[in-house]
């Protein structure tokens, strides 16, 4: 299917949010040279080509080999500054307005840097952003479940001098053989610490561990959910709930979740009523950001200017901003898609 210009057009400037991308997977092949050399840091690959050409996903897993092998060259304040500003840049240029961004401080911790190097580096990336593009943001600390739960207890604790740095937790990292309710304990924790919870769950887990992550962990949104569809009930209880799901088309095709676009579940979710958003997961890794995602998705399914214009106030009702600025941005959203086309865009 190709998409019409217009609509085109329109996706790429619609003022969106971006509420599922891991900061570390924004770190561009050329940035990650750069920062080996000036840290010393040896990597398995010669050249940026040879890294590239290594980006050839056949599952999660051998995706997160090589994204952990890419954040061991992050060591300073600056280098976690550099990697958000680079990212802020790009996301400024795709109209994203808002973005709640995922950090793996154990990924970082585990090599011996310490956490407040790791949020430092970001939020004073984040603080710059906000005034220099007017962009808003806020951070969210993700537990690795590959690793144990006390693991996980010990990152929140030594994250809590830092709680006004973040406004929430997730998990992330090798879904399968790792399920929710691994992790009960530490997210009834956060819960009682008032801080927002989400989780990755059926990207590559069925649709229980999407239930498990609602029941269990409490989560206010789930991240990918794209397996969901496998239980319908599940689909109208997402729909009746309001629950959103962080979908990441190009993140879902290079990892072989759908391999073909065309048969991804979000149209089919969308029109069952879920609150469906869409976002770049790991833009450095999966071939773009988030107009690369936006334009995959509309060029491979039926999705129209109506589907925009939802997907587009999705992405902040969606958000853990307060109230007045979401109903600020929803706004701006309405106004955008109500306004008449460009001329030079309705006849392109
Ligand atoms: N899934 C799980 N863990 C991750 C991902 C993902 O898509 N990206 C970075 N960590
Ligand atoms: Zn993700």
């Amino acid at each position: 299917m190709t998409l019409d210009a217009a609509l085109a057009d329109r996706i790429r400037q619609t003022p969106k949010a971006e509420l599922h991308v891991h900061i570390e997977g924004t770190l561009e092949p050329e940035l990650i040279f750069r920062l080996a050399q000036h840290n010393k840091v040896k990597l398995p690959y010669a050249s940026v080509e040879a890294l590239r050409e290594a980006y050839a996903f056949t599952d999660l897993q051998s995706f997160l080999d090589i994204y952990y092998a890419g954040a061991s060259v992050l060591l300073t304040e600056d280098d976690f500054f550099d990697m958000t500003m680079a990212y802020v840049q790009r996301a400024v240029a795709d109209n994203v307005r808002h973005a709640e961004i995922f950090f793996d401080p154990q990924t970082h911790t585990e090599r011996g840097v310490p956490i407040h190097v790791v949020i430092d580096g970001i939020s004073d990336a984040l603080a710059q952003a906000r005034t220099q593009y007017d962009f808003s943001s806020s951070l969210i600390l993700c537990f690795l479940r590959h690793l144990s739960e006390e693991d996980a207890f010990a990152t929140l604790e030594a994250a809590l001098p830092y709680r006004d740095r973040f406004v929430g937790i997730g998990l992330d990292s090798s879904e399968q053989g790792n399920p929710p309710e691994k992790f009960a304990r530490v997210f009834a924790r956060a819960r009682e610490l008032g801080l927002h919870l989400v989780a990755h769950a059926g990207e590559e887990g069925p649709a229980q561990y999407v239930t498990d992550a609602l029941d269990i962990l409490k989560v206010e949104r789930i991240d990918h959910g794209v397996r969901a569809i496998d239980d319908p009930a599940l689909v109208e209880r997402l729909a009746r709930e309001r629950v959103a799901l962080t979908v990441c088309p190009l993140s879902n095709q290079k990892l072989k979740v759908y391999p073909d676009l065309r048969d991804h579940s979000l149209h089919r979710l969308l029109e069952a009523g879920v609150l469906v958003t869409l976002h770049s997961d790991d833009p450095a890794y999966f071939g773009g950001y988030m107009n690369a995602n936006w334009e995959a998705a509309f060029e491979a399914l039926p999705l129209t200017a109506a589907d925009g214009h939802k997907l587009a106030r999705n992405s902040f009702e969606a958000s853990f901003l307060p109230a007045s600025q979401k109903t600020a941005f929803l706004a701006e959203v309405d106004h955008f898609w109500q306004s008449p086309l460009p001329a030079a865009a309705s006849t392109a």
